[in-house]
């Protein structure tokens, strides 16, 4: 599919919309990984040649956490540089303030998209961001590597820590020096928060804080599933695993260097590029199940929507960019070319995103199941929920103090910071 006729199929509606006499400049600002950038620049271009308009991207750190500090300094200063933000899920709350409410302008076609999407973006019966794509993670195997050993895609974490082991220090002894066994995200950011809430949530310790609001993260089944995460820290990933980001991880996995890596599906087309080393070579399974009362497998409900700062010029435009960006046609031509999952369900339908990207239709009932962080029950507080989660998983991983010293210090502060009520 090309963007003209991506283009054509969106409707006349959008072309020449304005004519270029009074032509906008707007500014999109996303720190999208992968190839996420280049495809959005691709679809600016079509958007500007159909509307007159201009559209400038100002790039950001990869970093959700990095991006949310940022955005939240310049909305607070009521910027009027920036018109649309890529935001990420968990965001609404904390940001609804400060952003346009999108339901009047996509009444049209919010319909579209996934209801539960929808719903997780809309704050006190207000749209402040339109879906853009979904995310879930997944368990990427080397296909390759498991059938030269015997082995099958690990089912439990204990599982996958032991093929990971067998694997790599059989590889090794063969001369394949540089392998790892698993790769993640254990940096100390938002990323290392999905990971470690699949950890706790698969090994039956809940979700941090329940939908109700309380704070369960103080729990022998939750500090169990971190000490065992810990245990991989340099024998089955590299020590250089705690500063990993999704980027860092997908080096690794991307230049045939790990048997396992936990990532997004965004990494699913980039790893099946003509400049990889494992292409063709893995595939993808659900997340591992811990064990005992409880276990199963859990993966984090991610994603990403576009949303109008109530501080643009041009808001009116602006809309009609975040509309074309979030249209069926572009989150096709986005899930060809990115691997993203859309947020539109009759995509998972789509013959062309089925051959050319097939973990998408197989993915829709792992994201329906995902769990989401506790953005909902925290509401303004939750980065600081998050933060605080992130920074007691990432210094029992580095050994400074045990799982449940560690938690049990997190519950106090959560307590502290919530108060009489969240
Ligand atoms: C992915 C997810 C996003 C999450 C981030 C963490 O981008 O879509 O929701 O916060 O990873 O690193």
């Amino acid at each position: 599919m090309n963007l003209r006729s991506a283009l054509l199929a969106f409707g006349a509606g959008l072309v020449f919309m304005g004519g270029a006499a009074n032509a906008a400049n707007l500014s999109i600002v996303s720190g999208d990984t992968g190839n996420g950038l280049a495809v959005l620049r691709e679809q600016l271009d079509a958007f500007e040649k159909a509307t007159g308009n201009k559209v400038t991207i100002v790039p950001m750190p990869s970093s959700t956490s990095d991006q949310f500090g940022q955005y939240k300094l310049w909305l607070a200063a009521g910027n009027s540089d920036i018109d649309v933000y890529q935001t990420d899920v968990i965001w609404a709350p904390q940001l609804s303030d400060q952003l346009l409410d999108l339901t009047e302008a996509t009444k049209d076609v919010i319909g579209q998209h996934f209801p539960s999407i929808v719903e997780s973006q809309t704050v006190n019966g207000k749209l402040v961001a339109m879906p853009l794509f979904t995310d879930a993670p997944a368990l990427y195997y080397r296909k390759d590597l498991l059938e030269k050993y015997g082995k099958q895609p690990p089912k439990t974490w204990d599982e996958l820590a032991a093929t990971a082991k067998e694997v790599q220090d059989k590889e090794r002894e063969a001369g394949n020096k540089d392998i790892w066994g698993y790769v993640w995200q254990g940096n100390s950011y938002e990323g290392l928060t999905c990971n470690a809430l699949e950890w706790v949530k698969s090994n039956g310790g809940g979700q941090i804080i329940e939908a109700d609001g309380s704070i369960s993260i103080n729990n022998p089944k939750a500090a169990e599933a971190i000490e065992r995460a810990k245990g991989w820290v340099n024998t089955i990933s590299p020590p250089g695993v705690l500063a990993y980001q999704e980027e860092e991880a997908r080096g690794v996995w991307q230049t045939g260097n790990a048997v396992f890596m936990r990532n997004w599906p965004y990494a699913y087309g980039l790893g099946n590029g003509a400049d990889s080393a494992v292409k063709d070579k893995f595939d993808v399974v659900p997340l591992p199940a811990g064990s005992g009362e409880g276990a199963t497998s859990a993966a984090t409900l991610g994603g990403w929507n576009l949303a109008v700062s109530k501080y643009s010029k041009s808001p009116d435009e602006a809309v009609a960019l975040v509309k074309f960006l979030a249209s069926p046609e572009m989150q096709k031509f986005k899930a060809l070319k990115a691997s993203n999952l859309p947020t539109v369900q009759a995509l998972y339908d789509d013959a062309d995103i089925a051959k050319e990207q097939s973990i998408i239709p197989r993915w829709k009932e792992v994201f329906q199941a995902a769990v989401p962080r506790p953005s909902a029950p925290a509401k303004v507080k939750y980065n600081e929920v998050s933060s605080n989660f992130w920074t007691a998983t990432h210094d029992t991983l580095s050994g400074n103090g045990s799982a449940a010293d560690n938690l049990e210090m997190l519950e106090a502060k959560l307590d502290k910071l919530k108060g009489a009520n969240w």
